[in-house]
């Protein structure tokens, strides 16, 4: 006959091990270190927007397509609204409110003088975009400035194409 088990004699049942939590993400943005200590999946968007309440960065598609959310990542362009904070983790990010130093910046200073501002709302976007391609391409061509993806609903692509080229002269010494 099977003897009754003596609870006394059990080993103790261990307690659930506790989750521990991630380690924080080390970023820096416009020249300031931040750590990020939430899900890592979060997009790069969110960090800024929520976190920093950096609200130059917009909101557009969500999905990579309009170029509202663009930054520049270690001098890159990329779409903030796909790139999660892990992958951002340990890299330098520049939005909008970190182009200027004591001046505008030379992109600013085209956009307010080829009058290009129509809503707004892609202009951040589209000037990141111009920054990425000026690093690129000094003196930058029809095709170069055609290539441009970021979307402006307001149809204002004509007046950012004059900006970028005359922030173009601008950066070579040619105008002022
Ligand atoms: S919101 Fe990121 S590409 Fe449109
Ligand atoms: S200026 Fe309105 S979306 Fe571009």
């Amino acid at each position: 006959m099977p003897r009754p088990t003596d609870p006394a004699a059990s080993p103790p049942t261990p307690p659930a091990a506790t989750p521990r939590p991630p380690a924080p993400l080390p970023i820096t943005i416009n020249g300031k270190f931040y750590d990020h200590d939430g899900d890592p999946a979060m997009p790069l968007l969110w960090f800024l927007r929520d976190r920093l309440r950096l609200t130059g960065t917009k909101y557009g598609c969500d999905g990579g397509e309009c170029g509202a959310c663009s930054v520049l990542v270690d001098d890159k362009l990329v779409r903030a609204c796909t790139l999660p904070m892990a992958a951002a983790s340990g890299h330098r990010v520049t939005t909008i409110e970190g182009l200027a130093g004591d001046d505008l910046h030379p992109l600013q200073q085209a956009w307010i003088e080829s009058d290009a501002i129509q809503c707004g709302y892609c202009q951040s976007g589209q000037i990141l975009a111009a920054v990425d391609l000026l690093r690129r391409k000094p003196r930058p061509g029809e095709d170069d400035l055609a290539a441009i993806a970021n979307l402006c609903r307001c149809g204002s692509q004509p007046q950012l194409r004059r900006a970028i080229a005359r922030a173009a002269a601008i950066l070579r010494g040619e105008r002022k």
